[in-house]
């Protein structure tokens, strides 16, 4: 299963995958769970779920569009408070779902690929920590 396999698949669920995302975040990174108060994690499952689908074109091309994006997605992380080091458990903990949720389809290669998508996406949202990036 490809990248842009798993990602379909993600997309033809109604109620998103990622919605077990973050209980398994919050459990792990218990720190976390200040960051989340108040926060509509059904609504926040969606909107990361959209988010992925700009992960996966972002890891395919260079889009100035895609760049601004999460330049701007960076800069509001940073305004909430999100400390840098979260990043990484974040990615660990998202590709734990979604291995546990393609079972048998998941494959070594497609780990690879979603962990380099996420390490692309992160570096630029990660750029957006460092300026001002208005919509
Ligand atoms: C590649 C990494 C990440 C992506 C793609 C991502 C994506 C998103 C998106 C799309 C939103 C909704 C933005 C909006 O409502 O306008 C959001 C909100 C949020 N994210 Fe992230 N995120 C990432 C990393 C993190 C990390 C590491 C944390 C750490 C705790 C985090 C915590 C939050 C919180 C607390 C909100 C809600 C803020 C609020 O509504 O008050 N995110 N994220």
């Amino acid at each position: 299963m490809t990248l842009k396999e798993s990602l379909a698949d993600l997309l033809s669920q109604k109620e998103p995958v990622i919605r077990a995302f973050y209980d398994r975040f919050l459990a792990d990174v218990p720190e976390a769970v200040v960051l989340f108060e108040g926060v509509d994690l059904k609504r926040q499952a969606l909107m990361l779920t959209m988010a992925l689908i700009v992960v996966e074109a972002h890891s395919r091309g260079d889009f100035p569009s895609i760049r601004h994006y999460l330049h701007v997605l960076g800069d509001r992380h940073r305004e909430w408070g999100i400390p840098r080091e979260l990043f990484p458990r974040f990615r660990k903990c998202l590709i734990a779902t979604l291995s546990h949720w393609h079972g048998a389809d998941w494959s070594e290669d497609l780990e690879d690929a979603w962990a380099a998508a996420m390490d692309c996406a992160i570096q630029t949202m990660l750029e957006g920590y460092e300026g001002d990036f208005p919509f």
